[in-house]
C-alpha cells in the first residue's frame, strides 16, 4: 500500500494562509480592519448604497446606471413572487425545523421546479439567471416559512417595496417603518460579501465541478449554518441574555475562558483588528437600539475580552453586534442566520459566476496518516 508522506504536499490546517482563487470582488486587509467591495470601502457602501445596488455591483463589477438598477430591481421583484406550488411546498415543511434547514430545502426545490441544463451545456447567462432568481426568492422563502410555522397565511410580495422592506412585509404582514427597512438594508449590505469565507468556499467547490447554481447555493447555506460561521449571531444574543447584566459580564467571560470555551462573536481567521462591519453595527446599536441593558452587557463583554485577548488579535466580529439590529426590528432569534443567507447569497452568486469564467475543479489532497499493511480478517474470526 502506498503511504503518502507529510512532506509530499503542502499542508495548512483549515487552509490558513492559502489562496484558493483570484478574484476582483472583495478585498480585505485583516491587519488594519479594512473591507472593500470592488474598490469601494464598506463604510461608503453602508452609508450610500442599497442591497439591490450592492448586489448588482458585486455581480457585474460596476455601479449600475439608474436604468440598469431599475431593470435589475424589476427582475428581482418578478422572481420574488411565490407560485402556488412553492407555497404549498412550504406549508408541508416540518414547522419545528430550523429556518436554515427550511431554506436549504426550498432552494433545492426551486432547482427541481426549473431544472437547469447539465453543467457542460449551461451558459454563464443561464447560470447567473438562476443566481438572480435565488437572490430574489430566498427572502420570500424565509418569510413564508415564518408565517407557516406560526399558523398564519403566507403574505404575497408587494411590488412597491424594496428588497429589505418586502422581506419585512412578507414576514409580518405589516408595512415596515422607514427605520426598520433602513436598518435591515444596512445589515444586508454589510454582510453581502466577505471574500473567501467558509460558505463562499463551499460554493466555489460545488460550482467548480460544473454543478448548477441551486446546488452551489445549497452548499453555501449548509456551510453558513454552523456556529463557527453564520450561526454565531444567534448564540451571541443567547449568551448576553444568559449573562443578564453588565456587572455579571466579567465573571461569566473569565469563567468561560478558564474552561477554554469560545466566546461567540469574537475572533476571525482574517481580521486581527476590529472588524469594520462590527464597528458600524456597534455605533448603530449604541445610538438606536432600545435594548439598553443588553447593549451595556455587550460593551462590558467586549471590554473584558479586549483586555484578555486583543494581544492575540481577537476582537468583536460582525456577528457580535448584528443581533441588535435584528432584535430591534422584531426578528425572531432563529432567523438571524437566515438573514445572513438573505444577504450573503449575492456574494455567493458573484463568486460562482466569476470563477465559472475561468473554471478549474477544486481537488486538494489529504495526507494519509493511518495504518498500513493490515490483514483482512474474515468476520467470523474477529473478536
Ligand atoms: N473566544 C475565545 N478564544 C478564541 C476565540 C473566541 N471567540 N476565537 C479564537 N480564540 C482563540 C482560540 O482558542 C485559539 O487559542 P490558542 O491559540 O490558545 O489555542 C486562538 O484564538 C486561535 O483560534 P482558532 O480557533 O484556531 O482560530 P481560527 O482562525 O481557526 O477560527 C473563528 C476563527 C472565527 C472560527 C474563531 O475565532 C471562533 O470560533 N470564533 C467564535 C465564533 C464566531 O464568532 N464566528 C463568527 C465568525 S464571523
Amino acid at each position: 500500500m502506498i503511504r503518502e508522506k507529510a512532506g509530499d504536499f503542502k499542508f495548512s490546517r483549515g487552509l490558513e494562509g492559502v489562496s484558493a482563487a483570484i478574484s476582483s470582488i472583495t478585498q480585505i486587509n485583516g491587519e488594519e480592519g479594512v473591507l472593500i467591495y470592488r474598490g469601494i470601502p464598506i463604510e461608503v457602501m453602508a452609508e450610500k448604497s442599497s442591497y439591490e445596488e450592492t448586489s448588482y455591483f458585486l455581480i457585474y463589477g460596476e455601479l449600475p446606471t439608474k436604468k440598469e438598477l431599475g431593470g435589475f430591481t424589476e427582475e428581482l421583484k418578478e422572481y420574488r413572487k411565490l407560485n402556488s406550488k412553492e407555497k404549498d411546498y412550504i406549508t408541508k415543511l416540518p414547522k419545528e425545523g430550523h429556518p436554515m434547514d427550511a431554506l436549504k430545502t426550498c432552494v433545492s426545490y426551486l432547482g427541481m421546479e426549473d431544472p437547469p441544463p447539465p453543467g457542460e451545456k449551461q451558459t454563464i447567462e443561464g447560470f447567473l439567471k438562476n443566481g438572480k432568481k435565488i437572490i430574489a426568492k430566498i427572502p420570500s422563502f424565509v418569510a413564508a416559512f415564518n408565517r407557516v410555522r406560526n399558523d398564519k397565511e403566507i403574505v404575497p410580495a408587494d411590488d412597491s417595496l424594496s428588497h429589505a422592506g418586502n422581506f419585512l412585509w412578507m414576514l409580518r404582514g405589516e408595512k415596515p417603518s422607514e427605520e426598520a427597512e433602513k436598518i435591515l438594508d444596512l445589515a444586508i449590505v454589510l454582510h453581502a460579501d466577505h471574500g473567501m469565507n467558509a460558505s463562499t468556499f463551499s460554493c466555489y467547490v460545488t460550482s467548480s465541478t460544473l454543478s448548477d447554481m441551486y446546488s452551489t447555493i445549497v452548499s453555501g447555506i449548509g456551510t453558513l449554518r454552523g456556529p463557527l460561521h453564520g450561526g454565531a449571531n444567534e448564540r451571541v444574543v443567547a449568551m448576553l441574555e444568559e449573562i443578564g447584566s453588565p456587572d455579571k459580564a466579567e465573571g461569566y467571560i473569565l469563567n468561560a475562558l478558564k474552561e477554554h470555551k469560545k466566546i461567540m462573536g469574537f475572533g476571525h481567521r482574517v481580521y486581527k483588528a476590529y472588524d469594520p462591519r462590527a464597528k458600524i453595527l456597534k455605533d448603530y446599536a449604541k445610538k438606536l437600539s432600545e435594548e439598553r441593558n443588553l447593549i451595556a452587557t455587550a460593551i462590558e463583554v467586549e471590554e473584558v475580552m479586549l483586555g484578555k485577548l486583543s494581544d492575540k488579535g481577537i476582537y468583536p466580529n460582525v456577528d457580535f453586534y448584528s443581533g441588535f439590529a435584528y432584535k430591534s426590528i422584531g426578528i425572531p432569534t432563529d432567523f438571524y442566520t437566515p438573514i445572513f443567507a438573505i444577504s450573503r447569497v449575492a456574494g455567493w452568486v458573484a463568486h460562482a459566476v466569476e470563477y465559472r469564467k475561468r473554471n478549474r475543479i477544486f481537488r486538494p489532497r489529504a495526507i494519509y496518516h493511518g495504518p498500513i499493511n493490515i490483514q483482512y480478517t474474515p468476520i467470523e474470526e474477529r473478536e
